[in-house]
């Protein structure tokens, strides 16, 4: 029949397509430690859930003998498939092609994945894997670029976008993942950068390894660029799928409740904290002692540690946790710490899920190095973006809370729904050591014991500020609470604050500093 031919000429040109850039090619992906663009997408998605889209096109560039050269696919795949039964819209750039450079049908290929995914309300995952914009195509290549990065900011806000890097992603390229949500990068594999070793020893005279000028570690510990840092591809697929459980498919929806599970015993929340307010402890502890079976997904480990970003369930339902890290600066608020902590509560914001923040800071950092690096501008990010944050807002004060830092971390003033703070409480205008030398400062210079005086009026304030009850008794705190207490009074403040629904005034956008 003449339908069986047909088929098997379908089978052949497939099997030829499904292998890239040839054998050769597939085995040096391989000895780098990287899997090819489809095995990426398999281990990925659920078992036998991969649609794939446009196998057959390719490019109809004509310069640099282009017209004699045949790449499958153009060097990308496309498609859509599922995550845990989660529908999303996919595509991975094939290095054995060209070096999953982008010329113009293969940047077509994507755009037309992205407004698939931004019409059908689901997460796009982008795998970058490329040489970066393909230079025999010229300015295609660049409007290619272009038009990713437009589709890139309209979904923003509206669907999930994750990249992966899982190769080198140079030149213009980078910038689309920087205009995702999420950047998930790969120790030893993933390289961004938007000028490479060659150009910069050209131009600079300095010589640089990719790995130290754009590596992994680079972007999860030093620029920022990278939300999630994995050993392996397989490390990192499971991360993704993670992220997956937590947050929701569109922006018109709240993430999927899971099963609800109490912490586990061993996060004792009684025993975290130290009784002496000078030494330091683990507020992802603090986390974990809170969220369901102590599950806390924890984003940006390794940057700016002095703030603590990620997700954990509340009685089954995505809750974003913001806390300042007393193991690190204690717990400051600097540039990196501001932009990151900002940027987190925008995106819970974006996708309807409620923030707790767990408050113990002795306020923003200051020094010559901080106030030259933006600490104003980066410090107001915070302000800005708790404020506009319509999500349910819940604040847990645990120890130290003054000056700027009382106001940043999710204050009333800045429209906390819920605020509660534990005994050893302090909210203050500044630290009592720094606050007693100021005012009392003409008592102890004229005393016969200044240092006598210095403790004494130390003393005194504290007893008259350094404490919950003067916040309790203005309603800037709703109540104060034994921290075993806390988990009953935070899903409760969830569940009564499920339906929250308030009016900001009417503009085009806000402007903030960023
Ligand atoms: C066309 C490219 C390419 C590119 C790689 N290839 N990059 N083809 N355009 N941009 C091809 C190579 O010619 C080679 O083809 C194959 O891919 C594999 O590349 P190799 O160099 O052999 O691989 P490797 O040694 O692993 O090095 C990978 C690399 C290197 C580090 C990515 O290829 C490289 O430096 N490429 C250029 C990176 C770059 O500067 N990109 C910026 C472009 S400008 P054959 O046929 O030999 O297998 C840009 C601006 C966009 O992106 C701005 C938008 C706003």
């Amino acid at each position: 029949m003449a339908i069986k031919s047909k088929i098997r000429e379908l089978q052949e040109k497939r099997e030829k397509l499904l292998l890239g850039g040839g054998e050769q090619a597939i085995e040096k992906q391989k000895a780098l430690g990287k899997g090819t663009a489809r095995e990426r997408i398999m281990a990925l998605l659920d078992e036998d859930s991969f649609n794939e889209y446009d196998l057959f096109v390719e490019h109809d560039a004509r310069d640099f003998d282009m017209d004699k050269k045949s790449l499958p696919s153009d060097g990308v795949i496309i498609g859509s498939g599922t995550i845990y039964g989660a529908p999303v819209a996919i595509f991975a750039q094939d290095f054995t092609v060209a070096g999953g450079s982008l010329g113009l049908m293969h940047s077509r290929k994507i755009t037309k994945i992205m407004d698939h995914a931004l019409k059908m309300r689901m997460p796009l995952i982008g795998i970058n894997d490329s040489g970066g914009a393909r230079i025999q195509e010229g300015v295609n290549s660049l409007a290619g670029y272009g038009e990713i990065f437009f589709r890139n900011t309209i979904s923003s806000g509206v669907i999930p976008q994750i990249s992966v890097i899982l190769g080198p992603c140079a030149g213009g390229a980078v910038y689309s993942p920087a205009l995702t949500d999420f950047v998930f990068v790969v120790d030893n594999i993933s390289k961004m950068f938007i000028t490479g070793p060659e150009v910069i020893k050209t131009v600079l005279g300095e010589e640089i390894s990719m790995e130290d000028l754009g590596g992994a570690r680079v972007h999860s510990e030093i620029s920022g660029n990278a939300h999630f840092f994995a050993s392996s591809e397989e490390e990192c697929f499971a991360q993704i799928k993670k992220l997956i459980t937590f947050i929701p498919w569109h922006n018109g929806q709240k993430a999927r409740p899971f099963d609800p599970g109490e912490p586990l015993k061993k996060y004792n929340i009684d025993k975290i904290v130290p009784d002496d307010p000078t030494l330091p402890y683990d507020v992802k502890d603090v986390i974990r002692a809170i969220v369901d079976k102590s599950d806390f997904f924890e984003i940006m480990e390794h940057y700016a540690k002095n703030i603590v970003i990620g997700f954990g369930r509340m009685g089954g339902r995505t809750t974003g946790f913001v806390a300042n890290q007393p193991l690190e600066m204690a717990g400051v608020l600097d540039v990196d710490s501001s932009d990151k902590a900002a940027r987190f509560i925008r995106y819970c914001d974006a996708f309807n899920i409620p923030l707790i923040t767990l408050v113990d800071l002795p306020g923003y950092m200051p020094g010559v190095d901080q106030e030259h690096a933006g600490v104003i501008r980066h410090g107001a990010k915070v302000l800005y973006a708790y404020s506009e944050a319509t999500v349910p807002k819940l604040t847990v004060i645990i120890r130290k809370a003054y000056g700027g830092g009382y106001i940043a971390m999710s204050s009333r003033h800045l429209r906390a729904d819920f605020v509660f703070a534990w005994p050893a409480a302090e909210i203050a205008v500044m630290g009592p050591e720094g606050a007693a030398n100021i005012i009392f400062r003409k008592e102890i210079m004229s005393s016969d014991d200044p240092d006598g005086t210095r403790k004494q009026k130390i003393e005194e304030y504290k007893q008259k500020f350094a404490n919950p009850y003067v916040a309790a008794s203005r309603g800037y705190v709703d109540a104060v609470i034994e921290p075993e207490e806390t988990r009953r009074f935070l899903l409760h403040s969830l569940a009564v604050s499920e339906q929250k629904s308030i009016q900001m005034p009417e503009k085009k956008h806000g402007l903030p500093p960023f």
